[in-house]
C-alpha cells in the first residue's frame, strides 16, 4: 500500500497545511457536542489535529507521514494507519471522529464498518455533500473542480447508513470568518482563493486537468477588478454564515 491511504498525496502537498487549515472554533464546537461525554476518543485520517479534542484521551490515527510531523506539541503524537484496518479492538473506545477524510478512503466501506466496530458510542463524521456544491458560485470558475470534488465525495446518506443503527445529519453553518481554509470558506473573501498558498492546502485543485487552475485565477482576477463578482455576490462579503455542503453525521450504536 502507498504510504499515503487516500486519493491524494499529502507526503508530496502536506507542508504547509496547518497554517492555512486552522480548526474553526464554531465548527469545533459542533463536532465536540457530537462527541457527547465520551472519554476515549479515536480521530481517524487525523492530520494535523483539526478539531481533536484536548480535554479528553484521544488516539490519533494518520497514514501521511508529512501530516503527522504537523501536529504540534498540543497534540498527542498520531500513530500510522488507515481506516480501513483500525489496529483496535471492538469497542474500544467512547467515540470515533472522521473529519473531512473519509471522501479520500480507499475502500469507503471498509473504512466505515471499521469506526462503527470499534467505537461504543458515536461515530462522527464531519464531509461534504456533493449536491450542494454546484450551488456554491466557485462552480462558476472551475467547473472542473466542482466536478471532480461531486466524483469525490460519497453520498451522505451513504455514510449515515453505515455508522449506526440511527443517525443524524446536521448541517454546519460556516462562519464568514471561518480559518479553516477549505473552499467553501471563501465564500464572501474571493480573494484569498487567489493566493497560491491557499489553493495548495486545498487538495480538489489536484485534481483538475492542466491549465484549468490558470484559467481560474485568470477569470476570476478579472471578475474581481472589473467589479462583476461583486455586482453578483456582494451581499457574501458580510453574509455571517454561509449554508456549505458541509454536513456532521453522527452516528449511535
Ligand atoms: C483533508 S485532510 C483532514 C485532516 C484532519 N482530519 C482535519 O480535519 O484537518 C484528510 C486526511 O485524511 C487522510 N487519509 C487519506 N486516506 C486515508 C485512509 N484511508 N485512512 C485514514 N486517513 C486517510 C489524509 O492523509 C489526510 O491527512
Amino acid at each position: 500500500m502507498a504510504s499515503h491511504g487516500g486519493d491524494f498525496d499529502y507526503e508530496a502537498h502536506g507542508a504547509g497545511y496547518a497554517a492555512i487549515r486552522r480548526p474553526d472554533s464554531r465548527i469545533e464546537a459542533l463536532v465536540h457536542a457530537a462527541l457527547g461525554d465520551a472519554r476515549t476518543v479515536l480521530n481517524v485520517g487525523a492530520g494535523a489535529g483539526s478539531y481533536e479534542p484536548t480535554d479528553r484521551h484521544v488516539i490519533a490515527l494518520e497514514p501521511a507521514a508529512a501530516m503527522r510531523a504537523q501536529r504540534g506539541p498540543d497534540r498527542v503524537p498520531a500513530i500510522a494507519g488507515f481506516a480501513e484496518a483500525l489496529p483496535l479492538d471492538d469497542g474500544a473506545v467512547d467515540a470515533v471522529m472522521a473529519i473531512m477524510t473519509v471522501h479520500q478512503w480507499s475502500d469507503l466501506d471498509a473504512g466505515l464498518a471499521e469506526l462503527r466496530r470499534v467505537s461504543r458510542g458515536p461515530v462522527v463524521v464531519l464531509a461534504g455533500d456533493g449536491d450542494r456544491l454546484p450551488l456554491y458560485w466557485l462552480n462558476d470558475y472551475a467547473p472542473d473542480l466542482i466536478a471532480a470534488e461531486q466524483l469525490r465525495y460519497p453520498p451522505i446518506a451513504h455514510i449515515a447508513r453505515r455508522i449506526g443503527r440511527t443517525a443524524q445529519v446536521q448541517a454546519v453553518p460556516i462562519p464568514l470568518d471561518c480559518t479553516d481554509g477549505f473552499t467553501e470558506a471563501f465564500y464572501g473573501r474571493p480573494e484569498r482563493l487567489l493566493d497560491p498558498a491557499v489553493r495548495k492546502a486545498q487538495s480538489s485543485w489536484g485534481f483538475m486537468p492542466e491549465g484549468a487552475e490558470a484559467r481560474f485565477v485568470e477569470s476570476l482576477s478579472a471578475d474581481l477588478a472589473s467589479g462583476h463578482w461583486d455586482d453578483r455576490h456582494v451581499h457574501l462579503r458580510t453574509q455571517p454564515t454561509f449554508e456549505s455542503s458541509m454536513r456532521l453525521i453522527v452516528g449511535q450504536p
